[in-house]
């Protein structure tokens, strides 16, 4: 039951916002009397005043990416994938019903591409230049208590701060939160469980820092209570601190002893929740929730990563943020969807590149067990560097997925002096608010070494990995890691070159960007070194903007392991034979090559036998043996029929695969990746079609249009192919199969009952499966008041 004392209350701002696509210009004040009143406060004119009629624009939920609606035209910038940048403005009205005074309000948002400026009823409350940030403002002063209220914004993103798509727009989550005028400070609680002797994990001491904010101005006497439950809600520790309020605000540091902890990790993501309460007398006057969890971490320079004391190797990936079909705009589930796909192939930590994440992907880190480096956007010692910097480790230290925070990536500057003192201010500056982790930096192969390295605690090494074992002899204590490698890049499906289109074979020995290396190499070097803490490929996924080497029309990265999509490549296997246990055998390329009868055919095994045989129509081509962290080739001259393959471990004949050449489309088949959905209006579903013979077999060359429908309670938020090269719409209800799949991201309405998807293509016979929506109580959220009733009052 909630305490009926407590007034901090949370409400979600994501639906039912007015979009404005251009910039609308300032009118500019005529006449003495007009630019009297101008400058007034609260008195801004134009798009900013509440009276200003926003009835014709268009309407939008959040998370929003205007960028990704837009087509991509040659003339754009191609780092930014083709999109158009520019100027929007977004305007939402909510009613506040409570008239208490002695509220405050913090009006909070996640993430907006990029240059906002955020006014409320007419009152500019400020500015953030950055992208990445989440940020919030205090509107107890302005809030309209007991009315209706304006939130007008205006975004500007024009310009870059990265050299990928950024996308456009308020893209993560707005918040109203109300708290009483004595509150427990935003981001004000660090809960950071230690271990007195590190060699025994069953002894702990949770630190706990609590921030106290009194903006009540008047002096209390308060009672800081903090308890800690475990994952069933059985309480495991409490501690009570009796605190003078005399200041605006007050850090009081507690600690609470807990014995045997079940730990954190990547396989037993185990959480905590720390409670505080405050009370006054016999009054709870505010709660506060964070999740945590009890793990160990530690660097070693001979001997790499450690999590609880065990030896772990970081088989990571670095990836940006955004997704086929929703831009930056990837709602929470769909985060969760990318964590479970990198899962699935053996990949257990996540670099986010180069930026801080949304809060709910980190949430789902810590619930899933993907370790996390968690990177500043701007190398930056300026007071906004700092404030960007502090923002990120405040709002991130208590995820225990988070192991590494990274100061940036491969900055000129690295090889300064000015650089190392950069750098060295950021760390002084952030290990005052964490100094639990390691920092670290993405530096290019030319410098490591230098006084740049010195600053940090953890090497982080982009490519260059001939120069390492260099390094480590001249640097023996410095611990060290990938912070980038590979770079490999493949086309889903497509195993021949062909630049001028847009395509590279998805065999593993394409060296096009003259830094990268193969994938084996380049996991080889890593996986032979006992010195390295491990490696992040780039990158897990692919991603829009940066298409090189190539040019337009493609227009996506080719670098992912899986495409934009997260439907595997071929690499995927290879990542999944080495990166997990699960005995695998796997091989390609497909079997569908109708007029290469009797030419050669490489074909590749990845997979984790000792020996492989291949049969192609039952005649054997040989065993051979794997070699570790390499794959096994064999030409074959093209014959349709059956390509398969027998491995074998300790000489026992363990796995079977086989690849058949299929028949004509003949059906659409979807594969949802998951069957029952929340009915919250937040939860989405991934749909992967497969065009598919009579058999039911994937053609691996169909390229049939799917047209997705959805039943009443579902949307389509939009489509996606994996083709770096198609100019198809993200927005849309349809879209080309590439070399045998689309997709098609679904979001569940509020309410409950049976969804049906279906996939129709021309004369083929449809796909249609039934999901399941739960009832499931929406987060609560203010009304989105139309401009008409706000006129009327
Ligand atoms: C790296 C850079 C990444 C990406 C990558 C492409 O140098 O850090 O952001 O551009 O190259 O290979």
């Amino acid at each position: 039951m909630m305490n009926p004392n407590i007034q901090r209350q949370r409400w979600l701002l994501d639906s039912e916002w007015r979009f404005h696509e251009g910039d609308i210009p300032m009118h500019v004040p005529q006449g003495q009397g007009e630019t009297y009143m101008w400058v007034k406060t609260g008195y801004e004119q134009g798009v900013p005043n509440p009276v200003y009629d926003d009835t014709s624009w268009r309407v939008v939920d959040l998370p929003h990416d205007w960028a990704v609606e837009a087509p991509v035209d040659k003339n754009n910038n191609i780092a930014n994938g083709f999109r158009p940048k520019g100027v929007a403005w977004y305007r939402r009205r909510f009613k506040l019903e409570n008239e208490d005074p002695s509220l405050c309000y913090y009006l909070e948002f996640e993430g907006i591409f990029r240059n906002s400026t955020v006014w409320l009823n007419g009152h500019r409350l400020g500015n953030e230049p950055s992208g990445y940030t989440t940020f919030r403002y205090d509107v107890s002063d302005m809030i309209n208590r007991g009315g209706i209220n304006t939130i007008v914004v205006r975004v500007d993103a024009t310009d870059f701060e990265g050299w990928w798509y950024e996308g456009s727009g308020i893209y993560r989550h707005v918040w109203l939160e109300a708290v009483p005028n004595l509150h427990i400070a935003p981001w004000g609680i660090f809960v950071s469980p230690s271990f007195p002797r590190s060699s025994d994990l069953s002894k702990s001491i949770v630190k706990i820092q609590t921030k106290i904010l009194n903006k009540s101005f008047r002096k209390n006497t308060v009672q800081l209570v903090s308890i800690i439950y475990n994952a069933n809600g059985k309480e495991v520790g409490k501690i009570s601190t009796r605190i003078k309020i005399q200041n605006d605000q007050e850090c009081i540091n507690q600690q609470i002893p807990v014995s045997n902890p079940s730990l954190w990790s990547v396989d037993s993501p185990v959480l905590y929740t720390l409670r505080t309460e405050l009370w006054i007398e016999e009054k709870c006057i505010d709660i506060v929730n964070n999740t945590f969890g009890f793990r160990h971490i530690y660097f070693d320079p001979e001997k790499g990563f450690f999590l609880n004391n065990k030896h772990l190797t970081i088989q990571g990936t670095c990836n940006h943020q955004d997704h086929a079909g929703v831009g930056i705009a990837v709602p929470d589930a769909l985060h969760e969807y990318r964590i479970r796909q990198l899962k699935a192939m053996g990949c257990n930590a996540y670099r986010c590149a180069h930026n801080p994440p949304a809060p709910a992907f980190l949430d789902a880190c810590d619930r899933l067990g993907m370790l996390v480096m968690d990177e500043t956007r701007k190398m930056e010692a300026t007071s906004d560097g700092l404030r960007q910097l502090e923002a990120m480790i405040l709002r991130d230290r208590n995820h225990p997925s988070v192991i590494l925070w990274s100061m940036g990536n491969e900055e000129p500057l690295q090889d300064t002096i000015i650089g190392a003192r950069i750098v060295r201010s950021m760390i002084n500056h952030a290990r005052k608010l964490d100094n639990t982790r390691p920092f670290t930096f993405a530096m290019s192969g030319t410098s490591w070494g230098n006084e740049f390295t010195k600053e940090l605690d953890v090497q982080g090494c982009n490519y260059g990995i001939v120069n390492l074992d260099k390094f480590h002899k001249e640097n023996p204590k410095k611990p060290v890691f990938m912070s980038e490698n590979s770079a490999s890049v493949f086309t889903r499906g497509i195993y021949e070159t062909d630049i001028k289109k847009g395509y590279v074979s998805a065999y593993d020995v394409n060296s096009p960007p003259w830094w990268n290396t193969t994938t084996e190499t380049a996991w080889k070097t890593i996986a032979e070194r006992e010195y390295m803490a491990g490696s992040f490929t780039w990158t897990g996924f692919d991603y829009k903007g940066e298409p090189q080497p190539l040019e337009w029309p493609c227009i996506n990265s080719h670098f992912g392991i899986m495409d934009i999509c997260g439907i595997p490549k071929d690499i995927f296997y290879y990542y999944k034979a080495w990166w997990t246990n699960e005995p695998l055998l796997y091989i390609f390329p497909h079997w569908n090559w109708e007029g290469k009868e009797g030419k050669e055919i490489s074909v590749w095994c990845y997979g984790n036998c000792d020996e492989v045989e291949l049969f192609l129509n039952d005649i054997s081509f040989g065993r051979m043996i794997m070699p570790k962290y390499g794959h096994i080739e064999w030409k074959v001259p093209y014959v349709p029929g059956v390509i398969a393959a027998k491995g074998y471990k300790k000489g026992k004949y363990v796995l079977y695969v086989c690849r058949e050449t299929t028949g004509k489309p003949d059906a659409v088949r979807l594969f949802p990746d998951k069957v029952v959905l929340k009915g919250n209006g937040e939860d989405v579903v991934v749909i992967k079609a497969a065009i598919v013979d009579a058999e039911g077999r994937v053609v691996p060359t169909a390229d049939n249009r799917i047209d997705f429908d959805v039943s009443n309670n579902g949307v389509i938020l939009g489509v996606g192919n994996g083709n770096p090269i198609s100019h198809e719409p993200d927005k849309a209800s349809s879209r080309c199969a590439f070399n045998g799949y689309a997709c098609a991201i679904i979001k569940a309405r509020i309410g409950e009952g049976t969804m049906v998807v279906r996939g129709f293509s021309g004369d083929l016979k449809a796909g249609m499966i039934n999901l399941r929506v739960m009832p499931c109580k929406p987060r609560p959220s203010l009304a989105a008041v139309p401009f008409e009733v706000l006129k009327k009052s």
